[in-house]
Formats: C-alpha cells, structure tokens, sequence
C-alpha cells in the first residue's frame, strides 16, 4: 500500500487498542508483555500516521472500566504510562507532537497528573499534529460531566437552554477543540466500541481489523486507510448527491 490519496485521508484516526492480553496469552507470558508490547506500537502508530499527513490519533489506553482490572495490571499499566511520557517528552517537544489528554484524569495518581500537565503544557502550541490520549476515560462519564457544567452554566445565566445546539455542546466535551474522528480502529477481531467516544463518532466510518495490537503494524494502519478512502460516506445524503457535489468543487 504505496498512494494514498491525500483528498480521502481521515484528518482524525481514533483507535481501540485490543488484544495486549490475548496475545501474550497465546505465547504463555503475563499479560503486562502484551501491554509492553502495545505500547511499543504506540510509536510505530503515531510514526505512521505522521507520515501519511494524519493530523490528530486518538488512542483508547485506560477506560474508565479498567479499574475493575487486578490491581497488579492497573499498577504496570500505570507503570508503563509513566515510562512512556518520561521517554517521550523530548521527543514530542522535538517532532512538535501535541499531546492533549481526554477523560477523568483528576483521578489518576498524582504524578501521573503532573507529568500529563507538564507535557500538554509544554506541547500546546503545536498543531499540526495531535496526539489524543483517553485515560480514564468513558463516553457515558464524558457526557455526565458534560451535562454537569451545562447545568451549572444554565443556572449561573451563562448559558440559555433554549439556545443550546450540537455545536454549542461540543464544546462541554472533554474532545472540545478536536474535530470528530473519521476513521474509528478496532484491533483483535472485537466488533464493539466499548464505550468509546459515542457521541463524536456518530459519523465515523469504523474499521474492525482482526490483529491483535500487538502486532498491529504500520502497513495494518495503512490498509485501514486505504480501506477508509474506498468509503462513501453520505451524512445521510444519497450517492448521487455526494457525487455531484464533489463535481462541482
Ligand atoms: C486492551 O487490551 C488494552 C488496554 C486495556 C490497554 C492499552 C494499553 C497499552 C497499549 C499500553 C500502555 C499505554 C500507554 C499510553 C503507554 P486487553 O488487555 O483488553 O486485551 P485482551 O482483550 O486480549 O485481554
């Protein structure tokens, strides 16, 4: 897979990271190998969607149900995020990588706090590409939240109700600022979106690849890719409408 054409590349590539656990399963290791080993994909992930002129990668690394896990997983996927932002900093800083995190990250552990504050700080100003981490993070909380300071808004006098519209909502969202997805990934064969991003992939064409993460390579992402540029998408519109629209432009 060698062209891609640049008018039918997804500006925002979100992905659903699984199968750490199954893969490290089918070769007898503890299943924090197949997260170490996802999260060395993580850089070949973002390398590739760099190179293909992707703008923002949102991937799914700690949801809000993961904390039902055994506590020994949750301490080395904490683990694991520490070393990858420590390790990352100066290249982020280097590559001019955004990072931006999504999700209730006021209850992760505290220096994990300060290193995603630290990081998003120093990375602010870049913005040709974004990395997107969802860490603790669920839509359905994402919406909770939402509602919570609409309300607060509505009863301070700040927002009026009546006015309220997608656009205006959009922005309670914790993605406020980032653009939908147009391309949803979800390795290891799952055909569920676990509670990712509901609201904002309304639209988004979705892709189940049958590779668990692990082994989920750069060719993989660039097959989604191509997969996704042979798309129609219609927004609710008929073929022929979208055809004579894209020949008028
Ligand atoms: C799902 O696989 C994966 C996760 C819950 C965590 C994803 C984490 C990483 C890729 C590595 C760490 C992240 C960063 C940002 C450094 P699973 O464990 O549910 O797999 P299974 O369904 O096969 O058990």
């Amino acid at each position: 897979m060698n062209h891609l054409d640049p008018q039918k590349l997804p500006r925002h590539v979100a992905i659903i990271m699984d199968g750490n656990g199954r893969w490290a399963k089918q070769r007898n290791l503890p299943r924090i190998a197949g997260h170490q080993r996802g999260a060395k994909v993580i850089d070949s992930t973002v390398e590739a969607a760099r190179e293909c002129g992707i703008q923002y990668l949102t991937l799914y690394a700690f949801s809000v149900e993961n904390w039902n896990r055994p506590k020994v997983e949750i301490k080395a996927l904490m683990g694991l995020l520490e070393t990858y932002l420590k390790n990352n900093f100066a290249k982020l800083l280097e590559e001019k990588i955004r990072l931006k995190v999504i999700g209730r990250y006021r209850e992760l552990p505290k220096h994990i706090q300060e290193l995603l504050q630290k990081t998003e700080e120093a990375t602010a100003e870049f913005d040709s590409f974004t990395l997107c981490l969802a860490l603790n993070y669920g839509a359905r909380t994402e919406i909770v939240d939402a509602v919570r300071k609409l309300a607060k808004d509505a009863s301070e006098g700040t927002l009026e109700v009546q006015d309220l519209n997608y656009e205006m909502l959009q922005t309670y969202l914790y993605t406020d600022g980032i653009p939908d997805p147009d391309l949803m990934i979800r390795t290891s064969g799952e055909s569920r979106l676990s509670n990712f991003l509901l609201l904002q992939s309304a639209y988004s064409e979705i892709i189940f690849c049958s590779e668990l993460w692990p082994d989920f390579g750069s060719e993989s992402f660039k097959n989604a890719l191509a997969e996704y540029a042979s798309r129609e998408r219609r927004y609710g519109k008929t073929t022929e409408q979208i055809v004579s629209s894209a020949s008028d432009a």
